[in-house]
Parts: structure tokens; sequence; C-alpha cells
């Protein structure tokens, strides 16, 4: 289940519950910082809150002036005061929650996902977002007699029983006639509630959502040119057992041992291997632009990122466009000059981080053509970019992304064969690549039977402090992100090194107790990563090295080697990245540590 998830139950008439597992921004994780937050010592209002209130310092200094006391240190508890504030200075006694609610979020800024509750309002729950994602589950005892709700428009001051009271049936807008045997989940994230329904709506900035006497309405407080007057109810294709263990250890190892198929259904339906033809329907009408523009811009964060790594140099050899590859909260900070022929890639298994959908935005409003590639259908980053491919992973579970990279990358050679198709020059190169994915699913398998070698590795590694991997080419991405599996999961000190850097600084490092593991595969760096292991070697260091089968010349200077199928070279990362992802995760099991909810990290990192 996601880290961060809301979940808001309303079950048998109009009970609900609220909760949050929290992912902190500020103030420590304890019991005082825990969600819900309230009002008051009476829980006149309790709220629970997914994201960040970027001024809750200037409207915590405001309510302290009004002799408000605040117990905890996070900034979310800002939000419970400021509507029992509200409500306490209201000039009417007959203004409705979601009225209350929609005062507040004005005077809020940052990002947030909101579920609200009142003694003063029993059964009633009000939910609203702004750039953190919010879905509302609908499960139904009958069927459904709405395909989708109509937006509600009013000025900000309704009353009870007036349009922003669903009770009242002239105006409220209800998912089956009279509300009866409804339930509504508010969660963050599809996968909270897929094993209660598989209807959803998902809620757009600034929407306000009530739900009275088991009626759901939805409100906005003006219409916008081009708004989307209705918010559709969407069935989820997610099913419960895509999102179980099984008989795995842990969501991340069973990701792993997912690849073969998840990589399969990346290619499914859109790689002719007959006609050597990739067609991704989300581009196709945009392909003619993206063929006329400068250049490039691939953006993400962490593993996200490191599909772009990965695949930059392939994507700059089949599109024969200069490609940048960025890092999203860094190209935010340099303020990154963009331009309208610019075409602009957001890689983000979640489709919710905030560094990328700000960096999305920020290329928007620069007139860029924004391009999401992600694994979240009706995500933010699907929803606002122009075009798109999803790259059906599957739902990712493990907070460390093991089958996502590797569906992203796919997709992204998928795109740069897609722009070759009529280069002349680049057949040769496109049939070899084809091949390669057709074959890709078999060599996973062969790769992940190497899972009882790389756990014998793991048992002499897993009280080391600091591990090393080293690589140059195709595989330096591999290196990062082996690197970051590492970290993450098992909390040891891990670095990727390009190995081209190798004599700039890391050597340094390198002798008989520094573990280091090396990438050298059979391509255009071979030769060269074949110094860098001299260069190790002759520092008393003792590699692990990740090469092709049956290679003599490296295996005799290796501690230990891992032998790998080879494939076309701008495809091997994604054999070399799974026995990094097997090694993180071994060590992490024998460590102690939790696999799938590693400290201090969350699923989908809605803050910037
Ligand atoms: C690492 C990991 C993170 C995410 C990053 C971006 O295993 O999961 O580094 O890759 O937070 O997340 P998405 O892809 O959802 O944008």
């Amino acid at each position: 289940m996601c880290s961060y998830c809301m979940n808001l139950e309303a079950v048998l008439g109009t009970h609900f519950g609220i909760a949050h597992t929290r992912w902190a921004t500020h103030g420590e994780p304890n019991a005082i910082n825990s969600h819900p937050h309230r009002s008051d010592k009476n829980n006149e209002f309790v709220v629970i809150h997914n994201g960040i209130i970027t001024n809750y310092k200037e409207l915590k200094k405001y309510l302290n002036s009004k002799g408000y006391e605040f117990e905890s240190e996070t900034d979310t508890e800002v939000i419970p005061k400021l509507i029992k504030y509200v409500y306490d200075n209201r000039e009417r006694d007959d203004l409705s929650f979601s009225t209350l609610v929609e005062r507040v979020i004005q005077q809020l800024e940052g990002a947030f996902a909101l579920v609200f509750k009142s003694r003063y309002f029993p059964g009633e729950a009000v939910a609203t977002r702004r750039g953190s994602p919010l879905l509302i589950g609908v499960r139904s005892q009958h069927e459904l007699s709405a395909e989708h709700i109509p937006i509600q428009y009013n000025s900000g001051e309704g009353e009870k029983n007036s349009h922003n009271r669903p009770e009242d049936s002239s105006t409220a807008v209800s998912v089956t006639g009279d509300g009866k045997g409804m339930e509504y989940y508010f969660a963050s994230d599809a996968s909270a509630i897929i094993e209660h329904t598989n209807k959803v709506i998902y809620l757009e900035d600034d929407d306000i959502a009530a739900v009275v006497s088991g009626k759901l309405s939805i409100h906005r407080l003006n219409r916008q040119a081009g708004e989307d007057p209705v918010r559709a109810i969407q069935t989820l294709q997610m099913e419960l057992q895509e999102i179980m263990k099984g008989n795995f250890e842990a969501f991340m190892q069973k990701e792993i041992f997912e690849q073969p198929e998840s990589v399969f259904n990346t290619m499914r339906g859109r790689i002719c291997f007959e006609t050597n033809k990739v067609v991704l329907g989300g581009l196709k009408d945009h392909l003619k632009e993206i063929k006329r523009c400068r250049r490039l811009i691939v953006i993400g964060c962490g593993t996200s990122f490191h599909a772009a790594v990965a695949t930059r140099q392939i994507l700059e050899e089949l599109t024969e466009l200069p490609v940048m590859v960025e890092l999203a909260s860094d190209f935010l900070d340099r303020n990154t000059p963009v331009f309208r022929d610019d075409v602009c890639f957001y890689i983000s298994q979640s489709g919710e981080t905030a560094d990328t959908l700000m960096a999305l935005r920020y290329c928007k409003e620069r007139g860029a053509l924004t391009v999401g590639v992600t694994n979240t259908v009706g995500s933010s980053i699907c929803r606002e970019t122009d075009c798109g491919v999803h790259i059906n992973a599957g739902p990712e579970i493990g907070v460390a992304s093991t089958k996502a990279y590797t569906s992203q990358f796919v997709s992204l050679i998928m795109f740069g064969l897609m722009m070759s198709e009529d280069r002349i020059s680049l057949q040769g190169r496109r049939l070899e690549i084809i091949n390669g994915l057709r074959t890709l699913p078999d060599m996973i398998k062969k790769v992940l039977a190497l899972d009882k070698n790389i756990k014998s590795i793991a048992d002499e590694l897993y009280e080391q402090k600091s591990l090393l991997v080293m690589g140059r080419g195709f595989n330096y991405a591999t290196c990062l992100e082996g690197a970051l599996k590492i970290k993450e999961i098992t909390y040891m000190h891990s670095e990727g090194i390009l190995a081209g850097e190798l004599k700039h600084g890391p050597l340094a490092l390198i002798d008989k107790d520094m573990p280091v593991i090396m990438i050298i595969m059979r391509d255009a760096c071979y030769t060269k990563c074949q110094n860098a292991l001299q260069q190790v070697t002759a520092r008393s260091g003792r590699p692990i090295i990740l090469c092709c089968q049956d290679d003599p010349e490296v295996s005799k200077n290796a501690y230990k080697t891992i032998g790998l199928p080879q494939t076309v070279d701008c495809l091997q990362g994604i054999l070399s990245v799974i026995p990094l992802q097997l090694m993180s995760f071994h060590l992490a099991v024998l460590r102690g540590f939790d696999v799938d909810c590693p400290r201090n990290l969350a699923k989908s990192v809605t803050v910037e």
C-alpha cells in the first residue's frame, strides 16, 4: 500500500473514518505529529493531509494571536485550527461544511489533498486537493445510475440546504438516485482502494467533494474557460491479485520476478515483429511535430531519471536530435531555458511526483510539447501532458522501483524506434534492436534464474558498510540505478561510479576491503572497462563482475562473476540491472529491514 495514502471509508449508513500514513515534511514521525490533526481537545474539526503547506508559519502566527494553541510541529495543524476559526467567526449559522472548507483552502499555499470531518456535521465528509493527488472510489450495492458527476459552480457562499448541501436532491447530485447503499473511498492512490472498488473519480485541483447522506457532490468556485464541467466515473483495469504478494516475501521481490511479463506487456500490441513497425498510439498524432523539434528534454526523478540516462545514447542515435536528461528539481532550480520547439518528456511511475509535475507545468507555460511516460492512467502527469505513453508495467507497490524502470526503458526505446522508421541508414540498427526486444522476456527469465548465485554473494556482503557499482557507456545508468536500490532499502552507502571518472577521484576508495561491483559487457566500452578493472585489481580490489557469460578474459581477474546473457548493447542495461535489484533485495532481507517500506521514503513523492 502506498505509504502516504489516506483512506476514508463510508460504510453502513453514514459512518466514516479517516487515516493517513504520514511521510514527514515538518516534525519528526511520532504520535503527536501523526494525523488526523484536530482543531481543539473536543475534536470539533479533524483533518488528514497529504502534501505541504508553505505558508503555515504565517497562518500559525495569526492563529496564535487569536489564542489558538498548537500541539504538534506539523504544517498540517494550521488547517483544523483555521477551519474552526472560520466556523467560530461565521456570519451566518447556515454555512455548509464544504463552504467552510472552500474558505479555508483560499488561505492555503502549497500542495494538499485534504479530508475533513466535524462534530458539527455528523456523517459528512469533505475532501479537496491542490497539487497533490486525490481520487474517490465509488462502490454501490446497485448499478450506478451515473457515468459522471456534474460540477456545481457557485460563488463560494453556499448555505445549508442550497446547492452545497447534497441532501437537497433538487440541486445535489448523487451517483445513485437515492444515495443509499453507497460507499466512498478517498485516497491518494488507486492501489489503496482497489480491493473495494474499481470505479473511481479523479478530482482536479480546487474541486471540493462532499459526501452527505450517501450522496456525493463536487463543486468549484467559478467555472474557468475550457474547463470540463463533469468528473467522469472511470473503471480501473487493475486487478486485486495484481497487487497481492502471492508466494513472494515482498512486493519488491514479486515485482522483480514479474519483469518478463511486465516488459512484454509494455511492448504488447505496439511492436509488429513481422513488419518491424512500432506504433505508440498515444504519440502517433504528434509524431510530425516531434520530428520537427529542436531537441528532446527528458525529465524525471530517482529511478525514472535513470531510465532517461539509460536511453539517452540510443535516443540520440535513433532520433538524430540532441537529448538532454534532467533531474526535475535541478531543472527547475536552474530556470532552464525552454522553447516552443522543444519536446519535453516526463518519466514517472506514479505520474504524481511533485518535482516532475512542476517541471511539466514550467515547460507548458513556455509552449513546449509535453509527453508523459507513466505507469498510472489518470495520474496528474497523464492528464496534464499533451500526449503520452502508458508503460503498462502493472501496479508497482514496493517503494523501490524495479519493473517500472525496465518498462520505462523499453518505452523510451520504442519511441526511438518509432521516430527512426523512415531513416534508411538506421534500418539495420532498428532491426537488431527489434530482434533484441523480441527475445528480451526470455533473456530476463535467464537472468532471474541466477538468483541463488546472487543471494550467495549477498551472504558475503551484507555486513559491509559500503558498496561501489562501476561501469560506463550504456551501463552507467545501471550503476546509478543499482546503487540507488542498494542505498534505499539496505541503508548501506552505495555509489554508482562512471568508470571513466575512476582516476579523477574514486580510485582513492579502492583497497582490498572495499566491495566493488563492476559491469563489463562486450560493447564499445569493453576495452575501456577492462582498463578500469586493471586499475582496481592493481590496488588489491576484489571486484564482483557482471559480464557476458563465457568471458574468460574478464572472469580471470574477478573475485566473483555473474555471467549474463548477451543482448544488443542498448538493451543490455535491462538485463544487467536485474542482478543489482536482486542483490539489494537479498542484502536488505539479510540486514533485517522491511524491503517494501524503507525508512523515510514514500512511493509517490507528492511534495517538492
Ligand atoms: C527509487 C524510487 C524513486 C522514484 C522517484 C520518482 O526506487 O522509487 O527514486 O523513482 O521518486 O518517482 P516516480 O517515478 O513515481 O515519478
